[in-house]
């Protein structure tokens, strides 16, 4: 967990962005102000309010949120004339006009602060914006974000005001080769300020992290107390505070001080330890206490580990019954954020048996984890390394280790959180080896109690034979693939297919399946068709049990999502039309056979 959080602060270091400390664990725990609402925008495409008219950077820009004073000033933008949408949300589903945008929109919002209270802290927090976020408060620079998927917070204390403050959001979603994704994706680029905005009081001295878990391979047999790790790190490097921790049901109160570093790395015993798992999501509320601080959390304990072919939950062979997801409203509603939309695309997946879910292709928000950890659904949670991502760049490097870190930071103490995928569909090359297989290095170094993974893929068969082979298969711990036969490849021939993996780690299938336009119906080898899918799914499930350790399956895809490479018009309309649900939740009668299929494992 140290190397974590040392990791995190390096790579703070490397933007310019003095405001900006480390991720806060736990967020929604502490006293904040929530930000979300309706907030003023205007759309700048040639990013008027940016640079000035030679493209050098504009003092005057709209950060300044400037007024006329006199009667004859020149002020060619006005935020509290400008029309508003919603925080967090997508531009392209509020604003017909944007639905297709790709550019800059600044947002604007202002709130009441009194401000100084005592010697508190305030930190402002983003659960994500995509893509490129430049923020200001009172007209100050405050930080500069990039990735689209993970959060931030920036200290701006010294930048409040009493009485109104202003807060302005510059957020640019263009697309480009560097970028992680990079600039071609299959899924919409719904810009915007698309999860929570709050300030956060916390005092000078907090609680910047925390791990509490159940201590690595414990016999399954073994009887007695388990034994749970905990560690802390405060946001200073102050000895001799005193770290309470309690967890109540297991009557367990312990105190604990931290060392020169401002951590606290220890273990305790707890008996009567009931595991989380699929079948009982069992959770425990925690409290850890510090002489200003306090945070609460909803804490489950697990064991997951590979042994040969098998994934073990708890010392237990498990089968992963998943399907990939997208964070994506239903009902064309764009990008899904907060507990009800993620309860809606859970309990589809539970519909149809699931107790996994691979989160695609991006860090999903802190809620659809959340919620799925209380449903007891198991997690695949991923960075955008999707498809040809600039291998030599070492920006490009920078942004995706970034990325890995704050996902790891944000979501490693839910214990459903099983698989942290590094990259999906790359192509082979020593250059992207170099680059993978360093992120896989690094993800264990921040990580070492999960499995690490990423989507390779099997596109050809040689006399129906199928062989993966991938060097990156070294780097992870359970090795995934992607296949389409009997969609982009052979088909109709999947029940002659042999499969070899040559690798003695556990198999995931991350993605197979077929397009079907919901309620269109006709002969199962005419496309599109609710036949053919069903066909198709009939055919690879039979193929799938052929797989020598099969661990886990995640078709693609729960429900059809938007998408801009999906042009057929009639058919796709811009949605990727794979969904095992229609967009509005209807059920292919592909779906009846991965139920099926998914009740015999
Ligand atoms: C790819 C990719 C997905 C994509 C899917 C498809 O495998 O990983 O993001 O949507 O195939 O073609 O539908």
């Amino acid at each position: 967990m140290k190397k974590l959080l040392i990791a995190a602060i390096t790579l703070l270091s490397l933007g310019a962005n003095a405001n900006e400390v480390a991720l806060l664990q736990n967020v929604f725990a502490h006293e904040s102000l929530l930000l979300n609402g309706d907030w003023h925008y205007i759309v700048d495409v040639q990013e008027e309010g940016y640079y000035d008219y030679r493209m050098n950077l504009n003092r005057w820009g709209f950060f300044q949120n400037a007024k006329p004073q006199r009667p004859e000033d020149l002020i060619e933008y006005d935020f509290d004339k400008a029309a508003t949408m919603r925080v967090p949300g997508d531009w392209c589903t509020q604003d017909q006009r944007l639905f297709f945008y790709e550019g800059t929109v600044w947002y604007k919002t202002s709130f009441q602060a009194a401000v100084p209270v005592e010697d508190y802290r305030t930190l402002l927090y983003f659960g994500a914006v995509n893509y490129d976020a430049h923020v200001y408060l009172n007209g100050k620079h405050v930080g500069h974000h990039v990735g689209g998927f993970t959060p931030f917070n920036y200290d701006v204390t010294d930048l409040l005001r009493n009485g109104e403050n202003v807060l302005i959001v510059k957020v640019d979603n263009k697309r480009h080769k560097d970028h992680v994704p990079t600039q071609i994706f299959d899924w919409w680029n719904y810009g915007g300020i698309t999860r929570d905005v709050m300030l956060v009081r916390v005092p000078p001295v907090y609680i910047e992290d925390y791990s509490l878990q159940l201590e690595k391979s414990r016999d399954a047999k073994a009887k007695g107390p388990h034994t749970l790790a905990f560690s802390l790190k405060l946001n200073q490097k102050k000895a001799g505070e005193k770290v309470t921790l309690t967890i109540p049901e297991l009557k367990l109160k312990q105190q604990f001080t931290t060392d020169d570093q401002g951590c606290v790395s220890a273990t305790l015993k707890a008996k009567k330890l009931q595991l989380w798992s699929p079948a009982n999501p069992k959770l425990y509320q925690v409290q850890i206490a510090t002489d200003r601080d306090f945070t609460g959390d909803s804490i489950g304990f697990r064991t997951i580990e590979t042994r040969g072919k098998q994934i073990l939950l708890n010392g237990q062979p498990i089968f992963l019954k998943g399907v990939s997801v997208h964070e994506e409203k239903p009902n064309g509603g764009g990008r899904a954020n907060g507990t009800e939309d993620a309860h809606t695309l859970l309990t589809w997946a539970k519909d149809m048996g699931c107790n996994f879910v691979r989160l695609a292709h991006y860090p999903h928000n802190e809620w659809m984890v959340r919620e799925a950890e209380r449903m007891g659904i198991m997690v695949w949670s991923e960075i955008p390394c999707y498809w040809t991502i600039s291998w030599t760049n070492p920006e490009t490097y920078a942004n995706a280790q970034r990325q890995l870190t704050d996902m790891i930071s944000r979501d490693h103490n839910r214990a459903n959180v099983i698989i942290w995928s590094i990259a999906n569909e790359t192509p082979h090359s020593a250059e992207r080896d170099q680059f993978l297989g360093s992120l896989a290095k690094y993800a264990r170094t921040l990580d070492n109690t999960r499995l690490i993974s990423m989507a390779m893929e099997v596109t050809s068969a040689s006399n129906y034979k199928n062989r993966l082979q991938d060097n990156m298969h070294e780097y992870v711990d359970v090795v995934s693939f992607n296949q389409y036969i009997g969609w982009y490849r052979d088909v109709n021939d999947a029940p002659k297919m042999q499969w070899e993996v040559p690798y003695d780690k556990p198999v995931i299938v991350s993605e197979f399946g077929g397009g079907a336009k919901y309620g269109l119906h006709g002969a199962k080898n005419q496309r599109w068709t609710e036949e053919f899918q069903e066909n198709l799914y009939k055919e690879n499930t039979a193929m799938l049990d052929k797989i020598e350790g099969l661990s886990g399956t995640t078709p693609w895809v729960l429900k059809d999502f938007r998408s801009p490479r999906r042009v057929l018009d009639g058919i796709q309309d811009y949605y990727n039309r794979k969904g095992l649900y229609s967009d509005k939740g209807e059920k292919k009668k592909a779906f009846y056979v991965m139920k099926k299929w998914y009740e015999s494992k």
